[in-house]
């Protein structure tokens, strides 16, 4: 049988994301059987993390897994050179799956082609965070229902930058939603079909989700902004602008308090933060289960 990976959104159909689905919900509600007992998962970070590092480990553990993590910041040796090492030792462990973050956009994807396990992408450059998005579809559903066809979402903040909007922009579009991007220009990807704006407040108005994404500082090559205060007094997500409007608002962390949101909206019921954190591990479950069990 060919190995599955999850390097990007696209390596599911809506149908395998379905049943993805069907599993994380069981697992929310605590049918949870040890189907990953003495299987091996080594999640390897070259970027740091909080949240997403322990979540996949706290997946893994939740489905009996041994989880072995290495934590490598930075690496002196030619980049090509350390990837394919470091894949053929991780290999030669025999693990069952490998989940790998990396500064820089494609390293999943080439780690697949040289190991005999699925890999799993914890977060690669700008290009994709493909748990991120399911579980922030998931969180989506849990409050908007099932069917989202033309259901509106903005995304606002350093999108182009961003791997978690990127992600987004492809799942989230495939499941029928209608996405706006709200960003000063030089946040926004210079080429796209989506509808984009510069105007929080006006678009606020029109849209059942906001999703806020937190400014890319470690990615910009020089200063992209006067100042994040600046930024923060256009596009922050402020309870002055959200009023009383039904919505419910995500970012998948970590937020930069009173820039992407203020501390009013962070505590507002319709702020989802902590549920996203919560569905991230049942996700992560369903994923790992999935790619590991052929099932
Ligand atoms: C994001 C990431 O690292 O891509 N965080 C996360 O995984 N929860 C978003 C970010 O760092 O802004």
């Amino acid at each position: 049988m060919a190995i599955k990976h999850l390097t990007n959104t696209r390596d599911f159909t809506v149908g395998e994301i379905e049943k993805l689905f069907q599993k994380a919900q069981k697992y929310k509600n605590k049918l949870i059987k040890k189907t990953l007992q003495d299987k091996l998962i080594i999640t390897i970070f070259f970027e740091n993390s909080t949240r997403t590092r322990s979540s996949f480990e706290v997946a893994a553990k939740n489905l009996g897994a041994n989880v072995v993590s290495l934590n490598i910041a930075t690496s002196s040796s030619s980049k090509g050179e350390t990837l394919f090492d470091t894949a053929a030792n991780l290999d030669a462990m025999n693990p069952h799956a490998i989940v790998v973050r990396h500064k820089n956009s494609g390293v999943p994807k080439i780690l697949s082609n040289y190991v005999k396990c699925p890999i799993v992408n914890g977060g690669d450059g700008s290009f994709a965070h493909p748990t991120q998005a399911l579980l922030d579809l998931f969180t989506i559903r849990q409050y908007l229902g099932n069917n989202l066809e033309n259901k509106k979402i903005a995304i606002v903040g350093d999108i182009k930058n961003s791997r978690v909007a990127n992600s987004n922009i492809e799942l989230l579009g495939r499941f029928g939603l209608d996405i706006t991007l709200v960003a000063p220009p030089q946040f926004l990807p210079s080429t796209t079909k989506l509808k984009t704006s510069h105007n929080l407040k006006q678009t606020i108005k029109e849209v059942d989700i906001v999703m806020s994404l937190r400014t890319q500082t470690e990615r910009h090559t020089s200063q992209m902004y006067a100042s994040l205060k600046d930024y923060a007094s256009d596009f922050c997500i402020t309870k002055e602008i959200v009023e009383d409007k039904n919505i419910i608002l995500l970012h998948p962390g970590p937020v930069h308090r009173n820039i992407d949101i203020d501390d009013k909206m962070l505590s507002d019921p319709r702020c989802k933060v902590l549920n996203q954190v919560e569905n991230g591990v049942y996700i992560r479950m369903a994923v790992l289960d999935t790619l590991i069990n052929h099932t």
